[in-house]
């Protein structure tokens, strides 16, 4: 990424080999993960140094070598990470206490897509919010990579879903995660409609990071005392709040995924539950696309135009 702005700020270039060093495992990588946040990045949220820098944060591939110190990873292991910034490229150097093992049941290309965008779907419905059997949840992007995956982990704790997209052809792909109803809107329009399905209750919980446009909506259809959801800093947030003009007895928040996985036991405990969920059936992980390595720009234009449904992969 050569600098702040549209996606013609990233190139393919060629740079030195890494090495790993102290605690660390380079790896070649077989899938990269494009995110919204990286998005984010390039529009010049400030998360990861000056530029020009590698984008990318997640990934999966096979550890080449190990530096010193490392005892935990050996060379030949498949891995995935969800958080090394630098992931758009060939190889990588990554702490190994930021690795999780792939078992032989999930494939390279699952893991990529699964890691940033599932342990931040599980953190949202078992940790942030922990969904109970007949709760209902309001799930907006519902098609997206978070979206799908949140879906099916609020379905598999005994939720329903309403999720809102933003165009019909949305809908089939939110259906088939297991969304029982589906709202198309794309201006912030969704309350009444939920409160229509929920006859006039509104839901226990509503999942937002689709930006200012969707905020006050959200508060709308949330019940009495219910759950705020608030995760998405890239799309824009709602601005300062008078928390006397919030409805009564909302708790609101903003989650993040790193609370999920703040240390190497967890990172590996929550990413062995979402591998044996994918194992056993109950996760299934779409991938709405594959881009090579060199066409990251058109990976990111795609995700900004609205029309891309699951995860995104870049293939180097
Ligand atoms: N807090 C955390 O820890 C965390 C972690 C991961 C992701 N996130 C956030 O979660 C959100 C989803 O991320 P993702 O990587 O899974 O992406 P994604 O859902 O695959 O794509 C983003 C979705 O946002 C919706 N959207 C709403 N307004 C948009 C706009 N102006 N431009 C483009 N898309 C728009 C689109 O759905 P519709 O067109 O159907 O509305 C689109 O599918 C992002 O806001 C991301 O920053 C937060």
């Amino acid at each position: 990424m050569n600098g702040t702005g549209g996606p013609e700020m990233l190139e393919c270039v060629e740079r030195p080999e890494p090495v790993a060093g102290r605690g660390e495992a380079l790896v070649e990588i077989s899938y990269a993960g494009v995110n919204f946040m990286d998005v984010g990045v390039r529009q010049g949220m400030a998360w990861h140094g000056p530029n020009p820098k590698i984008l990318g944060v997640e990934g999966a591939g096979r550890v080449l070598a190990v530096g010193p110190g490392v005892d935990d990873v050996t060379p030949g292991r498949r891995v995935a990470w969800v958080y090394a910034p630098g992931s758009y490229a060939e190889r990588i150097t990554v702490p190994t206490t930021s690795l999780v093992p792939i078992p032989d049941t999930v494939d390279d290309r699952t893991a990529a897509a699964v890691m940033m965008q599932g342990l931040t779907a599980s953190h949202f419905a078992t940790d942030f919010y922990r969904v109970q059997p007949g709760d209902v949840a309001f799930v907006h992007a519902a098609a997206g990579g978070v979206g799908l995956l949140l879906t099916q982990i609020v379905k598999l704790r005994g939720g329903s879903v309403i999720g809102r997209v933003s165009s019909q052809a949305k809908v089939a792909v939110a259906r088939a995660a297991g969304a029982d109803h589906v709202v198309v809107d794309a201006d912030g329009l969704f309350a009444e409609e939920a409160l229509r399905l929920t006859g006039g209750d509104g839901v226990d919980v509503v999942y937002d990071g689709s930006g200012p446009t969707t905020f006050h909506g959200s508060l709308d259809v949330l019940r009495r005392s219910g759950t705020f959801c608030w995760y998405g800093p890239v799309l824009g947030g709602p601005g300062s709040i008078d928390i006397t003009s919030l409805p009564k007895s909302v708790k609101i928040g903003y989650a993040v995924f790193s609370d999920h996985v703040r240390t190497p036991e967890l990172l590996r405990a929550r990413s062995t539950q979402l591998f044996d969920w994918i194992d056993d059936g109950r996760l299934t992980v779409r991938v709405g696309g594959e881009y090579p390595l060199a066409d990251a720009a058109r990976a990111h234009a795609d995700m900004e135009s609205r029309s891309t449904t699951g995860k995104l992969l870049l293939v180097p």
